[in-house]
């Protein structure tokens, strides 16, 4: 039989009573061939939705040769008519009238095989992945998350500033950053005194890529009042660790006349809407991560919701710290940098909800963060969740031009590629604030996964950028 001329349904929009009865057309890869000698039974899926619709074959209709190719992984266009199912787990599925082959898949060499293979394998093929259940799960709910913060801020009249990948100037002052050149590496050209001539270089001087568009950011809200970024962020830290990418995606929102409240408010309100969003257009996907990986998922993303976030002090954390029984592998001690380990316990043992620390000593933290009154802290933020830690970081910014002058002396941050940023200060200069969102944190709390290598499609880290 030939194939008729219909317009391809997607398979989202197919399990529609209305449609019972109706010709129909999807277009697909196979998960699945099984049946008998009269009857053969194919599940298709088309990435619309974790939903396979299942297609019937009458053996009556379709020779043995002619199924023979539809093996896992093969690609399909079927055409046929929509009828009640019988079978349970599904409400429709399609009695097969004409079918055409894209293009077949080898059982001996596709590695996607019927049975579940681990995330770790996975990672090995991450070509092929997102034709899984898994990875076609976190992926539409990646983009739903990344669709719901552009929601948020369009809503509040935020307006979406896109900052430079490429610069000079190192704003977390980390150096931890990816240098960009065009240069020879087999041959650099020196200067007289025997360093690397970047006058030569593509932008005349030495570029990396960015670790964060803050600095940019700060530019834009001092004078469109409140903006965000969403881009990707580059950080070549040596860190394995299953929370850290060398390549990953960062929100940073950034407003004029906020102060260090406001960002508080600001901050967990952005995160309840995008946990809200998530729950309300991706029932399907997070219900089958929380059945195969996680069974308190949607429970843990509800407790987010329904809790205020605890709100308090560095310094009362580390009294909390020090005054529990945990044995810690980092010893605790004002001014030390908190460990995973020690704001896991804050929010999963001792508060049991998540928490936003601020005041942080100003030694472990940015040079941009504002001053407080003791002269020892700065007007941090960091929002701490279960499982994940640190999920945002943020700060009121030192809005007073000789604070913020005396900041970047003190650290040696050179002046010559600070003195557009100083400017701000300068002229019309205003109390501001900023974070930081990691976007496959989010993504990670929200899928339940527990590596963030399995909630970017093509993962970055060190010693690995295959794909
Ligand atoms: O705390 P960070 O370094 O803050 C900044 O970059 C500020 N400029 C943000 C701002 O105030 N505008 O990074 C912010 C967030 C972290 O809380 C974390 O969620 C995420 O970015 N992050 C990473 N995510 C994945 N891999 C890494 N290597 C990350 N480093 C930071
Ligand atoms: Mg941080």
């Amino acid at each position: 039989m030939s194939i008729m001329a219909l317009k391809r349904t997607k398979i989202v929009d197919i399990f529609n009573p209305e449609l019972i009865g109706e010709k129909v057309c999807v277009k697909g890869w196979v998960r699945t061939r099984r049946g008998n000698k009269n009857v053969q039974f194919v599940a298709l899926n088309d990435g619309s939705t974790i939903k396979n619709i299942q297609i019937v074959f009458d053996l009556a209709k379709f020779s043995e040769d002619e199924l023979k190719p539809i093996t896992t992984g093969a690609s399909l266009h079927v055409e046929g008519e929509l009828v009640a199912s019988q079978g349970k787990g599904q409400t429709c599925e399609i009695q097969a009238e004409t079918i055409e082959i894209y293009g077949t898949a080898d059982p001996q060499t596709y590695p996607l095989q019927k049975k579940g293979h681990t995330l770790e394998f996975l990672r090995e093929i991450a070509h092929l992945r997102p034709r899984t259940n898994t990875f076609g799960a976190v992926l539409r709910i990646r983009h739903n998350l990344a669709f719901a913060i552009h929601k948020f801020f369009n809503e509040r009249g935020f307006f979406y500033l896109n900052t430079p990948l490429i610069t000079a100037s190192d704003c977390e002052g980390a150096g931890a950053m990816f240098q960009v050149t065009t240069l020879d590496l087999n041959n650099l050209p020196k200067t007289e005194d025997g360093t690397i001539d970047y006058a030569q270089d593509f932008f005349g001087k030495q570029t990396s890529l960015t670790v964060s568009g803050q600095l940019e950011g700060e530019l834009g809200a001092t004078a469109l009042g409140a903006i965000y970024t969403f881009g990707p962020t580059f950080r070549a830290e040596n860190s394995n660790t299953p929370r850290h990418l060398a390549e990953f995606w960062m929100i940073e929102p950034e407003v004029a006349f906020n102060d260090i409240t406001d960002n508080m408010d600001l901050a967990e309100e952005f995160i309840k809407y995008c946990i809200v969003y998530a729950l309300e257009n991706c029932k399907d996907d997070i219900e089958f991560l929380a059945q195969m990986y996680d069974k308190n998922l949607v429970e843990r993303l509800e407790f987010v919701l329904h809790n205020q976030f605890m709100r308090l002090p560095y310094t009362e954390a580390i009294k909390i710290l020090e005054a529990s029984d945990k044995k810690f592998e980092f010893p605790v001690s004002w001014g030390i940098d908190l460990q995973s380990e020690h704001e896991r316990y804050l929010v999963e043992e001792h508060f049991k909800k998540p928490v936003i620390l601020t005041d942080y000593p100003k030694e472990i933290k940015a040079f941009y963060m504002k001053l407080n009154e003791d002269g020892k802290t700065v007007r941090a933020m960091d929002v701490l969740f279960p499982q994940i830690g640190e999920i945002i970081g943020g700060s009121e910014r030192e809005a007073d031009y000789d604070k913020l002058l005396a900041r970047i002396e003190e650290l040696h941050i050179p002046m010559k590629d600070m003195w557009w940023y100083l400017d701000t200060r300068r002229f019309g200069t205003v109390p501001h604030s900023g974070f930081g969102l990691g976007f496959e944190r989010l993504v990670l709390f929200v899928t339940g996964m527990t590596n963030i290598r399995d909630v970017i499609p093509f993962p970055r880290t060190p010693k690995n950028a295959e794909f």
